[in-house]
């Protein structure tokens, strides 16, 4: 076979087979194929596109590439869930422990973020003493015994992804649909997962911006799903305005206690009811949509869901007093509040720019070597909708210097105020099953 050959052959529309694709994935991964063959190719499907077959094929070449995690020593059927990303997204810190709680097993395997915030685990590092290196027998025993543990993302999971997403990077060929879907299904699925919840983010704060292109990735996972034995169904959510309310590592593991507690933001706690229930369905713990979410809002109402994070936390080294102590997580020096210049009512909260002010305090990471602050943030106390009076507090917004001029600019920019009532926008858009 000649890597050139396949170029040609998708260029020209063709359909690539099996043993075309497996071909060029093993090349690209072991170094055969170079990298200007490889975005040649990624060039041509970005153009041609691929077929429910091909991208189901990419996939598990993908998924085989490198290491894949068995959790067969877990009894019961793990159920994985993904976002899409998006500004503030705190529901995998809630999710884990609230499923856990009803019995689903949970066993994460998740990284650490580049964007405005950390990822999950640089979240659960705020709390003092948790840590994610522990091996993989011990990660099985935790959640055979607890129903929940995670894990740090193992270096040679997906290899062929990782460099081909670097390679997408640089040469215009991230905003491909297959070459998303396959990307991040062959994730999931080398991972160990038996089932996927998808929340695919739509709106100004999302990879996808537009509800067409949204419902068309969610589609496309989907369907890898079914065509590669992993039952999968997806949930399309708003991110037109950041999710909840705090942005900031420390802030969201706060905000989670919140939402475990019942008194979270109303949309952060239903995103998780309606994720956690297609969690608890997909898992056999629940057979109705209605009866999982009963269950889950019984978890939260008797404590069992505060409970699990508890045990979780300490069964990997953290301060479980956190939870009812927040004031232990890291705290930013100064609180500022942010006023309103008119009233009115609030008609937009620019998401990706709030995430921007975020990183601007030092929330986020730009590139892989930077350091977070992990007390930093944004806490809204308005989002689409509410009225607000001038003077009063659109936001509070949290640093540990006092240059945080250019982040306070960031946040008026962001937060529109319009003298006629505006309706909040719907949470949940879709769903893709
Ligand atoms: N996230 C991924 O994991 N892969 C992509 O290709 C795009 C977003
Ligand atoms: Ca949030």
């Amino acid at each position: 076979m000649r890597t050139v050959d396949l170029i040609t052959k998708k260029r020209d529309g063709g359909e690539l087979t099996e043993s075309e694709i497996r071909f060029l994935i093993q090349g690209y991964t072991d170094g055969s194929i170079p990298d200007y063959q490889m975005s040649a190719m990624a060039m041509a499907i970005f153009f041609r596109g691929m077929t429910p077959e091909e991208r189901a094929n990419l996939t598990m070449a993908m998924v085989h590439s490198g290491e894949t995690i068995d959790l067969s020593a877990i009894s019961g059927t793990k159920v994985d869930k993904h976002s899409t990303g998006g500004v503030g997204d705190t529901t995998t810190l809630v999710l884990a422990p609230l499923v856990a709680a009803i019995g689903v097993p949970v066993a994460k395997m998740s990284g650490r973020g580049l964007g405005h915030t950390g990822g999950t685990i640089d979240k659960l590092e705020s709390i003092p003493g948790f840590h994610v290196e522990i091996d993989n027998d011990a990660f099985l025993k935790l959640v055979n015994r607890n129903g929940l543990a995670v894990i740090g993302q193992s270096d040679n999971l997906t290899p062929a992804d990782k460099k081909l997403y670097g390679l997408r990077d640089v040469t215009g060929t991230v905003n491909s649909i297959p070459l998303i879907a396959s990307s991040i299904m062959s994730k999931k699925i080398a991972s160990g997962a038996d089932a996927i919840v998808l929340d695919v983010k739509t709106g100004d704060g999302a990879f996808m911006k537009e509800m067409s292109e949204a419902e068309e990735l969610a589609a496309c996972m989907v369907d890898i799903g079914s065509r590669v034995g992993r039952k999968t169904i997806a949930v399309l959510s708003d991110m037109s305005q950041p999710l909840g309310n705090a942005i900031g590592n420390a802030l969201e593991v706060k905000e989670a206690i919140d939402t475990l507690r019942g008194t979270g933001p109303r949309d952060l706690t239903e995103l998780c009811l309606t994720l956690g229930s297609h969690m608890a369905v997909l898992a056999g713990v629940a057979t109705t949509q209605e009866e999982a979410r009963g269950l889950l809002e019984t978890a939260i109402r008797n404590g069992s869901a505060l409970e699990k994070f508890k045990v979780f936390l300490a069964a990997q080294g953290g301060d479980a007093s956190v939870v009812d102590e927040p004031e232990r997580l890291p705290t930013a020096k100064h609180a500022i509040p942010v006023p309103a210049k008119a009233s009115g009512f609030v008609a937009s909260i620019a998401a990706e720019n709030m995430g921007v002010a975020a990183m601007l305090l030092g929330a986020g990471r730009a590139t892989k070597e930077s350091r977070i602050d992990l007390a930093v943030g944004i806490v809204l106390h308005k989002k689409i909708g509410d009225p607000v009076e001038a003077g009063e507090a659109l936001a509070t917004l949290y640093a540990n210097s006092l240059s945080y001029e250019e982040a306070m600019a960031k946040i008026y920019e962001s937060i529109g105020i319009q003298a006629e009532a505006v309706h909040p926008p719907a949470l949940i858009v879709g769903e893709v099953k």
